[in-house]
């Protein structure tokens, strides 16, 4: 059975507003009551300072007010007055105690299900068919990734969608250029036999290895007319549906997205094939989309192009820069394809909220989307649509990451990086580990480092790939998290049957370290609330270190083992020890990262 328990923080807001609505006029008893954890006391609430304003009174006697009524409440051992009116508050040790008992032992900690009823759409990750997939699309996926897990935990029908670029002229070229060289090594079983049998060739191989064909494609395309030609006549031979066109373009497209699945699959992303809904899904759509908004007055010619304008979205020459829909030639491009997209998940789909997971630099693409969806009233009051934007990852010199030859890094590449790191970094502090079990480890201690490095920081920075940094046992770090797991369950495994019976005894006192691991470990439903508000993953990247370090302090502070700990307290101390495994486990795993119980 689930138990849906408040936070304290809720109790505590509930608390000063009932004070509120007893001591003041009703339209400020309804305002926000200001309360925030504090050094000072367990909460601390601001409230008497705003309203003091109002009533014109001194702060402090507001608060001295409050604090009468506080006073009285049971489960509060003290309200104090400080400062220009501060109210600070403190619980009392069988209030932390039962908070902490309600949760432990429910798969979902107590948190509830605070965002049913809402439809998701998240669209991220979207690499591009027959491209090596960089590190913005690594963003993407993570970030994506882990939203759609926190969002889903709290309740709300999440509905992925992988918009990969599998659509456009390019393949014309890429198509024509294949066809010219048939012996042309590219399919991963093709790779995989060359390289020794099946499962041998390097996961986004196949990839790889189009994305430096099409770049020589690309050349000829450039230096020789005739291929030039023949290669506009593949693109309409592709458009118009010709059969042995679309199959070589299939075939391209099926080859890519078993790259991107391998890839995903070494990330332990959710993603999947039926995920996929990309450029061409929408293409039988398109034209609808530009006949609606024709009818609806929001297109308009402008050289032949059928165009959206906006009256302040204007070039550096002040020239308005337009949404183009449909080109002069009658093609359609990605902004027609998003529009049919948005009108799909809201009219289809039934989403009422859509979330677009992508690199900071396609802002104006999104603006100028959502404000002609408006427009045609395909999103409307009750729809929310945001760009989910992420900045840029770096190299060691501060700029964009390249290769020392300037080309893109292979994702594959980064993430071999961070294993062999990592194996480095757990074998110095497990000597005991080896063979298969040290892999294991490794492999998974590599990913969390890239994962967490990735979540831990605001998505809207830029960051620097720094490997040696994100793989670290110290610091801000997913191995960090990953080790306190690990010390954690050791406890746990030593006291054996002792710690799966353990149970809280809300009659015992708790000493400080105990006090404030208590208080984070009811932060959890909070903060996962505010990463689905605001989409930001790193609240709660951050407040697992906060949660960590917590327990490590409560871990140097409070024995558990130890022979001379009365019964009654280890009991007390093996459960509390429980539900922050159990948490922190979860928390991990809802940002996609697993939390082993050795390393
Ligand atoms: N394929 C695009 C890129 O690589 C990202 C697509 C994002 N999603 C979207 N609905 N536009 O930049």
């Amino acid at each position: 059975m689930t138990e849906q328990v408040r936070s304290l923080a809720d109790e505590v807001e509930a608390a000063v507003s009932a004070a509120m609505a007893e001591t003041l006029p009703a339209e400020l008893a309804a305002l926000d009551p200001l309360v925030r954890r504090s050094d000072h006391a367990d909460f601390q609430s601001n409230v008497a300072l705003s309203l003091a304003k109002r009533l014109g009174e001194k702060p402090r006697d507001v608060a001295e007010r409050l604090r009468e009524r506080l006073a009285g409440v049971e489960w509060i051992t003290s309200v104090k007055v400080s400062g220009p009116g501060f109210l600070n508050i403190h619980l009392s040790d069988a209030a932390l105690v039962e908070r902490l008992a309600a949760r432990l032992d429910d798969p979902r900690l107590g948190v509830p299900r605070e965002r049913s009823g809402d439809v998701a759409v998240v669209d991220y990750s979207a690499p591009n068919v027959a491209k090596e997939m960089h590190v913005g699309h690594l963003r993407s996926t993570l970030i994506g990734d882990s939203l759609v897990r926190v969002l889903d935990f709290l309740g709300t029908d999440v509905v992925r969608q992988n918009h990969i670029g599998d659509w456009g002229t390019q393949f014309g070229m890429l198509i024509q250029y294949l066809t010219e060289r048939p012996g042309t090594r590219w399919r991963m079983a093709d790779l995989d036999a060359a390289a020794g049998g099946e499962g041998a060739a390097e996961a986004g191989d196949a990839v790889s290895a189009l994305d430096s064909l099409y770049r020589e494609a690309r050349k000829v395309f450039d230096a020789d007319p005739a291929f030039k030609e023949r290669a506009q006549r593949r693109v309409v031979a592709l458009q118009s549906g010709d059969e042995e066109t679309v199959a070589a373009w299939r075939e391209i497209v099926t080859e890519s997205e078993a790259a991107f699945q391998r890839i995903y699959a070494r990330l332990g992303v959710l993603l999947t094939l039926d995920d996929v809904a990309g450029e061409s899904f929408y293409n039988e759509r398109l034209q609808s989309v530009v006949d609606e908004l024709r009818e609806k007055g929001i297109v308009e010619k402008s050289d032949g192009a059928w165009c959206v304008f906006y009256d302040d979205i204007r070039s550096p020459e002040d020239k308005p820069v337009p949404m183009i829909v449909q080109k002069a030639d009658g093609g359609f491009g990605y902004a027609a394809t998003d529009l049919a997209a948005v009108r799909y998940r809201t009219l289809e789909l039934k989403a009422n909220r859509l979330l677009y997971v992508v690199d900071a630099r396609q802002g104006q693409h999104f603006d100028m989307l959502f404000r002609t969806a408006r427009r045609a009233g395909w999103l409307t009051d009750g729809i929310e649509a945001v760009h989910v934007r992420n900045g840029t990852i770096n190299g060691p010199d501060g700029r964009p990451f390249k290769t020392r030859a300037g080309g893109t890094v292979r994702l594959a590449d980064l993430l071999d990086d961070a294993e062999g790191r990592a194996r480095e970094v757990v074998a110095e502090k497990n000597p005991d580990l080896t063979g298969e079990e040290l892999d294991a480890i490794a492999r998974g201690a590599g990913i969390a480092a890239v994962k967490y490095a990735e979540l831990s920081t605001s998505r809207a920075k830029d960051y620097v790939f720094d490997v040696t940094r994100m793989v670290s046992f110290s610091g801000q770090t997913g191995v960090y998290l990953q080790y306190t797991h690990t010390r954690i369950a050791s406890i746990l495994r030593r006291a054996g049957e002792q710690a799966s019976a353990a149970r809280f005894d809300a009659s015992l006192p708790l000493e400080r370290a105990e006090r404030e691991l208590a208080l984070a470990v009811d932060e959890f439903g909070a903060v996962l609330n505010s990463v689905a508000e605001t989409l930001e993953p790193h609240r709660l990247a951050g407040w697992l270190y906060t949660l960590a370090k917590a327990y490590t302090d409560f871990y140097e502070n409070c024995p558990v083992l130890r022979a001379d700990v009365p019964e009654e307290i280890r009991t007390n101390r093996l459960a509390l020890c429980r539900l922050t495994g159990d948490t922190l486990a979860r928390g991990l795993s809802l940002l996609g990262i697993a939390a082993p119980d050795r390393m």
